[in-house]
């Protein structure tokens, strides 16, 4: 295992379109993907995707903290999924915000529309098929990690640039004034979720 050197925003492969992975299970796709997940713990962040490590292939790594798991929400894992060759399709049209942060865009973060509740899919590196519902964080994570995979950053999702902060200016955003639910505490300065 190593840690890996992580791309930042200017760097051209989190501008292209990774290439699918013939075979999941082959072992530099598990020697990859024990790296990621190293280095996304080291970071420390909650997804990782194989562009943000130079590599221009459809790897993702991603973890849903426990705190950020929807009540009853059974599929949300807590300790790390690798999905090679993920894919995910909303199962409602509805689009929530929310703040997100990138491993690749350091120290930034905005408010991010994203589908609220997702399927996706994927082959773990084991060559176990994934398929799962996911809402809240857990679903804003894979489509944010899914979007790496297509050359696609948060900020080319942002809907309002007002809401673009420094992580040490965060609670400028996020008190008094709007309580809605795009910007609670909950969401304010967590620096281990970057992805
Ligand atoms: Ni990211």
């Amino acid at each position: 295992m190593a840690l890996l050197k992580i791309a930042r925003m200017g760097h051209p492969v989190l501008r292209t379109r990774a290439r699918e992975v013939e075979d999941p299970t082959d072992p530099s796709v598990r020697a990859l993907v024990r790296s990621m997940i190293e280095t996304m713990y080291d970071a420390p962040g909650v997804g990782l995707a194989a562009p943000q490590v130079h590599v221009a292939r459809r790897v993702i790594v991603f973890r849903v903290p426990e705190a950020r798991q929807e009540p009853g929400e059974p599929e949300a894992p807590d300790g790390p999924l690798a999905l090679v060759n993920p894919t995910f399709e909303p199962l409602e049209a509805t689009l929530a915000e929310g703040l997100e942060g990138c491993l690749s865009i350091p120290e930034i973060r905005g408010l991010v529309p994203r589908y609220h509740r997702i399927a996706y899919y994927g082959t773990t590196p084991d060559g176990r098929r994934i398929e799962r519902e996911a809402t809240g964080f857990h679903a804003r994570v894979v489509q944010h990690e899914i979007d790496h995979l297509d050359g696609v950053l948060f900020l080319d999702r942002m809907a309002d640039f007002r809401s673009l902060a420094f992580e040490s200016e965060l609670h400028h955003l996020t008190e008094g004034g709007d309580e809605g639910e795009t910007a609670s505490d909950d969401d304010e300065g967590r620096a281990d979720e970057r992805s």
